[in-house]
């Protein structure tokens, strides 16, 4: 079974998805987590992420794996290292070439075949699996998704997050592949209002489990 949850940065998807698979015994599936790895991979080895063959060339010589659900670069963890705030500066741009899109729907596809997943992306429920069982789009202002990057990360600027989070929604909703879109079969969730635990419950009724 697929559960697939879209949604913009900051909306919540990560933190339920991950409780909501955790919850139901399902494995969790960060698509996210590809395209940082990506764009890692091609910082770290000096390649300009806007020349979008090297990054490409660069992507298919090496190989991504997610052991006990992290990432892993050519078999070395790398889950810590993809919240740096230049793979967030960069991962739109470089999820933004169309041919690397398709090598992360592939390899996405190939590890949910015959699992019970809960996967969240900016795609997931419209390109990846289009077909998922069940399928949402969770939603929160920027304000509170400022907010809460906030409360995540001591000592950050809300005014400079707060730019930050509606930049990246818009380079994420104009991108020519991959754009965030809303799929008119997902259960729209605002989630601003809500506890964790509010839509995690709201999630699992759904999925009447
Ligand atoms: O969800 P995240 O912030 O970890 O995603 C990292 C980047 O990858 C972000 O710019 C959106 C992009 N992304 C995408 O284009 N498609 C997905 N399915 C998941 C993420």
């Amino acid at each position: 079974m697929v559960i697939a949850i879209d949604g913009p940065a900051g909306s919540g998807k990560s933190t339920i998805a991950r409780r909501v698979a955790a919850s139901l015994g399902f494995y969790f599936l960060n698509t996210g987590s590809f395209y940082r790895a990506y764009t890692l991979s091609a910082l770290e080895r000096g390649i300009d992420p806007l020349d979008r063959d090297k990054v490409l060339a660069n992507a298919e010589s090496i190989r991504i794996t997610v052991e006990n659900g992290n990432i892993c670069i050519d078999g070395i963890d790398s889950e810590g290292k993809l919240h740096t705030p230049s793979v967030d500066a960069w991962a739109s741009q470089v999820s933004s070439d169309p041919r690397l899109r398709e090598l992360v729907n592939a390899a996405v596809r190939k590890l949910a075949a015959g699992m019970n997943i809960v996967t969240e992306g900016r795609d997931t429920t419209t390109v990846i699996f289009p077909d998922a069982d069940f399928k949402f789009y969770f939603d929160a202002s920027p304000e509170i998704r400022a907010e809460r990057r906030v409360k995540d990360q001591p000592g950050a600027d809300y005014e400079s997050v707060l730019k930050a989070i509606k930049e990246r929604d818009r380079m994420d909703m104009e991108k020519e592949a991959g754009a965030l879109k809303r799929s008119p079969d997902a259960l729209y969730i605002d989630t601003s209002l809500l506890t964790i635990k509010e839509v995690c419950e709201k999630v699992i009724k759904t999925v009447g489990k």
